[in-house]
């Protein structure tokens, strides 16, 4: 299959919408932007079109997907129910990073998108090409990060190309996405509203709205039974070289690529800027020190440079955990599968 990427210029994005819908409206996938990473869409209805998403990214098929919307109201149609909270948050965060776990309607989705569970996630995504896409389309869309499942999820169109080459037969190039990291996930269906992926909306930005929120997605994974956002299991955000936290020191950073060359080995490193002095073989940047937004709108695409490299090792700076800096640490420390430079022998 040819694979047809079509950048979004302002002009005559018309026709490329309308292509993008075509092929949806025929069953077919179209990965596009959304401002935290690029989406793998599929009509969420189609049984058939879901599946493709399963194949293409090589996703484990218990692992259920975020249905898409261009409006708030359509959501009354989707959800079962939708409680107040619900509501305040639609209001307070829509469209935005926010993906909400709510009963699911009976009969709308296909048995593919919830993967059994009888919740959905639902999110009404921040960026004016998913919006016109969804608003043309007038259907809910399923779509995860448009990566190979295991591989950190795409910021820019060059990435899902990488991933899906061959495998889907359009791109709608927006650039760059902001935010760079997948959206919050909030389960509405728990006692306690409940974080199952930290993202951009903290648990200190949802408590003013709603209430109590159990912001510890760790606990969630950690509790007895199946894990409560099925995908947060699995091997993740993972270039093909371990990982390997480090602390953002550079001194503590010359000192493990030293020990690394005594032995041989060739070194990436992923950190903010001002630690290319650190000596290692490869230096990716990831935002700047102290500000990890900045981090998280790059650390994807740093990892993915890693695999363009052939180190034999990666180094990732940890950043503060205020604000967004809490999810970016959690996808590093998946990334990583938790282990820390020095921790055991690399
Ligand atoms: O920012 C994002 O959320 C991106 C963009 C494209 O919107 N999408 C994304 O989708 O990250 P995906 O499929 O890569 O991640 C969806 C996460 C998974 O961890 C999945 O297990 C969880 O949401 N999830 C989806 N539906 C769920 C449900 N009904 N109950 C619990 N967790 C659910
Ligand atoms: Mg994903």
């Amino acid at each position: 299959m040819e694979t047809d990427k079509a950048v979004l210029t302002g002009n005559g994005d018309d026709e490329r919408f309308e292509q993008a819908v075509r092929l949806l409206l025929g069953g077919e996938l179209v990965a596009f932007p959304t401002e935290t990473v690029y989406g793998l869409g599929a009509l969420a209805t189609s049984e058939e079109a879901v599946r493709k998403i399963y194949r293409a990214k090589g996703r484990p098929s218990d692992n259920p997907l975020i249905a898409h919307v261009g409006t708030a109201e359509e959501v009354g149609r989707y959800a079962a129910d939708v409680p107040a909270t619900a509501r305040k948050l639609m209001d307070a965060f829509w469209p935005g990073p926010l993906t909400l776990i709510l009963k699911a309607a009976p009969g709308v989705f296909a048995p593919s998108v919830t993967a059994g569970l009888d919740t959905v996630g639902i999110r009404m995504p921040d960026h004016p090409a998913a919006l016109g896409l969804l608003r043309r389309i007038g259907q809910p869309l399923a779509a995860p990060s448009a990566n190979t499942s295991g591989k950190p999820s795409p910021t820019a169109a060059d990435h899902v190309l990488a991933d899906m080459h061959g495998k889907i037969p359009y791109i709608l190039d927006g650039g760059r996405t902001g935010i760079g990291i997948e959206s919050t996930v909030l389960d509405l269906t728990a006692d306690v509203p409940t974080i199952l992926r930290p993202g951009a909306v903290t648990a200190a930005m949802l408590e003013p709205v709603i209430g109590p929120v159990n912001g510890s997605a760790e606990a969630a994974e950690a509790g007895a039974g199946a894990p409560r956002a099925p995908g947060m299991k699995y091997t993740h955000y993972s270039p093909d070289a371990p990982v390997f936290l480090i602390a953002p020191d550079l001194a503590a950073i010359r000192s493990a690529v030293g020990q690394l060359h005594a032995d041989g080995r060739r070194v990436a490193l992923v950190a903010p800027e001002g630690f290319g002095e650190a000596g290692a073989d490869w230096f990716f940047r990831a935002g700047r020190p102290g500000d990890p937004e900045s981090v998280s709108a790059d650390l994807y695409d740093a990892l993915r440079a890693c695999d363009g490299t052939d180190a034999d090792l990666i180094l990732a700076a940890a950043t503060d955990e205020t604000g967004i800096g809490r999810a970016v640490m959690n996808r590093l420390g998946k990334a990583a599968g938790g282990r820390w430079f020095g921790e055991r022998n690399e």
